[in-house]
């Protein structure tokens, strides 16, 4: 078993990809980034916290930053611009970008405005992101779409009801590109993270590190850390997965499969 690890580590699996990562400036997107680069893909950082996304670049073998407000279209084409012009071509777009709005439980209690502007960044981002990976990845005829959608795109009563909303979106915008763009051997899918200890989920909840943790989880002895979906995102983006597409690869430890109304399994922790 130690062998098969070494020779895991060792590996570089994305060797001379062009990945660019929307929210990379941080949690799940800035683990993306790191991870990426050490399999050897050359990275675009896209966030709009441009002194934490350019101090990241220092970081990491191959990266640069591009100010990137996904909600503007502008920039979300600049951004697939300035990749193919510095890297010549795109090879992943990772549309991972995502903020959860006010925590307000009531539905009477939301504005318009505060509703739109979750599904602005959620949703019309992802939608802005694929349509201009899908311009330069068509005529290249290959490439590959990673969405980061949520266990709030499978269940209800996890967030609020703009961010559940936003992320069944884009689990169906994963869906409905994937079909398309598979004439033009295109894959889209998308990764559904449980509960993360990021400033996204700290913020929410109201929590630290350790109390996020503490949060109910299905599977028990283990801690869903930023590097695990970056893991899973790693086997959509490479050609391990040539024949996935239209996929939606939940890691919540199962906790969406559960009925909590009825179990034969006694909870013991
Ligand atoms: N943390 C969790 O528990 C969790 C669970 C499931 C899904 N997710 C999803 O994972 C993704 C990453 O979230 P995270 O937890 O790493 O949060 P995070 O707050 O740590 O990172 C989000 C990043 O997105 C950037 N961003 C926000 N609005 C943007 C915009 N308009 N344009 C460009 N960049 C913007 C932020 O600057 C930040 O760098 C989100 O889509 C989120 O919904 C998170």
């Amino acid at each position: 078993m130690a062998s098969v690890n070494s020779a895991a580590a060792t590996i570089r699996r994305l060797e001379g990809k062009v990945a660019i990562i929307t929210g990379a400036a941080s949690g799940i997107g800035e683990a993306i980034a790191r991870l990426f680069s050490q399999h050897g893909a050359h990275v675009v950082i896209a966030d709009i916290q441009d002194d934490v996304g350019l101090s990241l670049c220092n970081d990491l073998e191959s990266a640069i930053y591009v100010h990137c407000d996904v909600t503007n279209e502008e920039d979300v084409q600049n951004c697939v611009n300035m990749a193919v012009s510095k890297y010549g071509k795109l090879d992943i777009m990772l549309n991972n970008a995502g903020i959860t709005g006010a925590n307000k439980a009531s539905i009477l209690d939301n504005t318009k405005s505060e509703f739109e502007a979750v599904i602005n960044v959620n949703l019309v981002g992802v939608f802005l992101g694929t349509k201009h990976a899908a311009r330069v990845m068509i005529p290249a005829r290959r490439g590959s779409i990673v969405n980061t959608a949520s266990v709030c795109g499978s269940i209800g009563g996890v967030a609020s009801h703009a961010y559940t909303a936003s992320k069944h979106g884009v689990v169906g915008l994963t869906r409905n590109s994937a079909v398309e763009l598979g004439a033009f051997g295109v894959r889209v899918n998308c990764v559904s993270p449980y509960v993360v200890a990021t400033p996204l989920a700290k913020n929410f909840f109201k929590l630290d590190d350790k109390g996020v943790h503490g949060i109910y989880a299905n599977l028990k002895d283990a801690v869903l850390e930023p590097n695990d979906v970056a893991q899973a995102a790693l086997y959509l983006a490479s050609d391990e997965s040539k024949y996935v597409s239209g996929h939606n690869l939940v890691v919540d430890g199962a906790f969406t499969v559960v009925n909590s109304g009825f179990c034969v399994f006694g909870q013991s922790s």
